[in-house]
């Protein structure tokens, strides 16, 4: 662990990154969360700025790095996905290199890979991706940080993602379980399967680290003896109004409920990288519930206010993960 030197990387995907140094963010994180509980102030980089490029909506990811910049002693200037002039007048190319003559950080949450790669590839700042259509790898951290917190360790640990497996966090668990020798079984729709290629390279590197990837469309099969069920939205950000319908359709046997997380068995935890439709207190929710007739979607409320439930730490875990993550691209330590 101590050979490893991250200053000046980007942080786009977790193919970018070898298990050593996804293993050494999560136990920094790990560091980072032990000395704020504590008390113990850390800001190594006093001075520096970080810009935040949100072109999607965000509560945990947004907080998370504005609360670990100012615990890290930055400044932090947020772009909402209205009022900068990112793609509408200015290219990415442009904006890359007027934001690395003012900030020491780019953070980017938005629609393709290819604009957060094409950031980072203008950019001679880190860039960290905080989300796109393919990926979100900072909430890998936050979730590997999570399963070791909770199970102690992560190499082995069986997970079951349920639910849209072409998307960004299915496509991120693939890598994550390919990287770190954990079982993955992507349990969906046949119609929901992940990307061909994707699934065959991370196939390949579980080859060579011990872990496995199943497809699975049978939910009571899939969801056998299981360390971790997880599961996301069915409608992701950026997705049509009209892929409501088909996804209630397609998706509800893959809801996760107490017949799930009974047949994963009685040690077996939550996760949800969150939002969460689980009730009908949010305006979406209700206006949907009222449309389609339902009132809990991709987990039920009994299994998300259950005590195998982690979705609060989970949560609480990606501001130290990304504090983590900033602090060694940015060299802090
Ligand atoms: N999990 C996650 O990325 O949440 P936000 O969309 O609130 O940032
Ligand atoms: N798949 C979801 C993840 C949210 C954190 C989305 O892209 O909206």
């Amino acid at each position: 662990m101590g050979n490893i030197d991250l200053k000046g990387r980007d942080f786009l995907k977790l193919l970018d990154y070898t298990p050593e140094e996804i293993e050494y963010l999560v136990d920094l994180a790990a560091d980072l969360k032990f000395m704020k509980k504590k008390g113990v102030l850390v800001d190594k980089l006093r001075g520096k700025n970080i810009a935040l490029i949100f072109e999607k909506t965000s509560t945990r990811t947004r907080c998370s790095f504005e609360v670990a910049a100012h615990d890290l002693g930055m400044g932090t200037t947020y772009l909402d996905p209205k009022s900068s002039q990112i793609g509408k007048k200015e290219s990415i190319a442009d904006t890359a290199r007027v934001l690395c003559g003012m900030f020491d950080g780019i953070e980017y949450r938005g629609f393709g890979q290819e604009i957060v790669e094409e950031l980072a590839h203008y950019a001679t700042v880190p860039v960290w991706n905080g989300l796109t259509n393919e990926f979100h790898p900072t909430q890998m951290i936050a979730d590997l940080l999570t399963i070791k917190e909770e199970l102690g360790r992560i190499k082995d640990v069986r997970v079951v993602y349920l639910g849209d497996a072409r998307y960004n966090m299915a496509n991120s668990w693939m890598v994550t379980c390919a990287k770190m020798g954990m079982h993955l079984t992507l349990c969906s729709n046949k119609a929901y399967f992940p990307d061909e290629k994707l699934t065959a390279t991370c196939r390949e590197i579980a080859a060579k680290t011990g872990g496995s990837i199943t497809l699975t469309d049978d939910p009571v099969e899939g969801t056998k003896n299981q360390d971790v069920v997880y599961t996301d939205v069915w409608v992701s950000m950026g997705e049509p109004d009209e892929a409501w319908a088909e996804r209630i359709r397609d998706l509800s046997p893959y809801q996760v409920n107490k017949a799930v997380m009974e047949r994963a068995g009685k040690d077996a935890i939550f996760m949800h990288c969150l939002p969460a439709f689980h009730d009908l207190k949010t305006e979406i929710g209700k206006e949907k519930g009222e449309q389609f007739g339902f009132t809990e979607l991709e987990v039920t409320d009994e299994v998300f206010e259950s005590s195998q439930s982690v979705v609060f730490k989970e949560a609480e875990n990606r501001m130290h993960t990304i504090k983590a993550i900033m602090a060694a691209t940015m060299g802090a330590f």
